[in-house]
């Protein structure tokens, strides 16, 4: 008999557990505020030709970018291959100086006769880093 009494006394517990829960109010949104991400400790990972990306942006992506009127598009390995193939100082040269190849004009300095030697050679070198 005193075996029924406890089992009948458990399951009041349990009850009475349960009923404490549901009274309580839902679970807060946990999620809904993540801890920030730790701040982007992956930019100092590899060495940014910060110089080039700059130049590149500002003068010579207006063709390049989309290949407008022939510019090989950084990442086209297909064009950039040969191109490559000729050597950094043929690159620079008609980067510098301009180029008309077969499929268009190359102005000298990408038409902006303001940028330096420096700025011209550090764009060429990141669209060649892009292209390989
Ligand atoms: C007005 C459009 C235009 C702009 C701006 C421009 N390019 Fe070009 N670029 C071209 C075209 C078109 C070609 C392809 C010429 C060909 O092969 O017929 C080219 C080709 C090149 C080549 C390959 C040359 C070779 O020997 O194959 C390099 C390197 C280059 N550009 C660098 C630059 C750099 C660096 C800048 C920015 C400073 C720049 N370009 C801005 C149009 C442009």
């Amino acid at each position: 008999m005193s075996k029924r009494k406890i089992v009948v006394l458990g399951m009041g517990i349990i009850v009475q557990a349960l009923v404490a829960c549901g009274k309580q109010t839902p679970a807060e949104p946990a999620a809904a505020a993540p801890a920030p991400e730790p701040a982007a400790a992956v930019a100092a990972a590899a060495p940014v030709n910060e110089l080039g990306k700059s130049v590149y942006g500002k003068t010579c992506a207006m063709c390049h970018a989309a290949g407008v009127a022939g510019a090989p598009k950084p990442g086209n390995k297909d064009d950039w291959g040969p191109r490559i193939a000729q050597g950094n100082d043929t690159l620079y040269k008609h980067a510098l100086e301009g180029f008309t190849g077969s499929k268009g004009m190359m102005p000298a300095r990408g038409g902006s006769t303001s940028l330096q030697d420096g700025d011209v050679k550090a764009a060429v070198d990141f669209m060649v880093a892009q292209s390989h």
